[in-house]
């Protein structure tokens, strides 16, 4: 079967980076069934063959409207499809969509009517908010990673940034490479608008990763690989606390002044 992928070695790589992502959501047990969602933009991997392609069925509206985002294309994680199908068949689990002129609505154009995420809102309105703000960041993914989920059954650790000092504080890894910390999202209805713009007030207040209260993460990052790699930099020092609690001690974690070392050395901006 012929596929848009075919001789566009660009669009195809960004393709590839997202099965090889889906894959490790996978493995790490953060995807159960059909859990979690990426979407990448792909606009700049787009030719004028591709723009002229008829979609695959009629317009769909989006929800909200996203000036930000005429004309853009999108690769897009199929909603109620599996991780580890997407890993190994990424054009069959996903597809590609247009953003129509009037901002409202998408089209599918590519491989096959797979029908995007739910949580396309959310998707799009950060896409949207990062094209707005200059932001070169292309890639957005929700995942459920099991330790981060678990602590945010804890109100102690939904207040502002006591999660981010805890986890930065249990390796110097986390705050050199998760600089921007956890922003929190209270629980919010799964795919719904309100969880969408909760989710970028959360960006905008500086963070590239947030806690949905008792449901996932969402992160954003340039490409895919640089927004799991953030998730699992947290994860691991989640799995650090969760450790040193079950061998029966609270871990002491580094000082405020280790942790200030870090950011300076680092040039970090927290
Ligand atoms: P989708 O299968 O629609 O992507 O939903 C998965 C999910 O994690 C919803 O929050
Ligand atoms: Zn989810």
């Amino acid at each position: 079967m012929s596929s848009i992928l075919d001789n566009r070695p660009e669009l195809r790589r960004e393709v590839e980076q997202v099965a090889e992502a889906a894959g490790y959501l996978w493995q790490k047990g953060w995807a159960e069934r059909n859990g979690g969602n990426i979407t990448v933009n792909v606009t700049d991997a787009v030719d004028d063959e591709i723009r002229s392609m008829l979609p695959i069925g009629q317009p769909v509206a989006i929800g909200v409207t996203l000036p930000n985002l005429k004309g853009c294309y999108f690769y897009c994680k199929g909603t109620n499809r599996r991780m580890r199908d997407l890993a190994r068949w990424p054009m069959e689990n996903g597809s590609i969509i247009r953003i129509t002129d009037d901002c409202a609505h998408y089209e599918i154009i590519a491989d096959a009517p797979v029908k995007p995420t739910s949580e396309l809102p959310s998707h799009l309105s950060v896409h949207n908010y990062l094209i707005g703000k200059g932001s070169n960041y292309k890639a957005s993914l929700h995942t459920h990673p099991i330790e981060l989920v678990a602590m945010s059954h804890n109100p102690e650790f939904l207040k502002k940034d006591v999660l981010t000092n805890l986890l930065w504080s249990m390796i110097p890894e986390t705050k050199a490479f998760c600089p921007r910390g956890l922003g929190i999202v209270p629980y919010m209805l799964p795919s719904s608008v309100e969880l969408a713009d909760a989710t970028i007030a959360a960006l905008a207040d500086d963070y590239d990763v947030v806690m949905w209260e008792k449901h996932g993460v969402f992160a954003v990052g340039p490409d895919i690989m640089e927004a799991f790699d953030m998730v699992d930099t947290l994860t691991k020092s989640a799995i650090i606390y969760r450790d040193a609690r079950a061998m029966g001690f609270d871990p002491t974690g580094m000082s405020q002044e280790q942790m200030k070392e870090i950011s300076t050395v680092f040039k970090l901006p927290k």
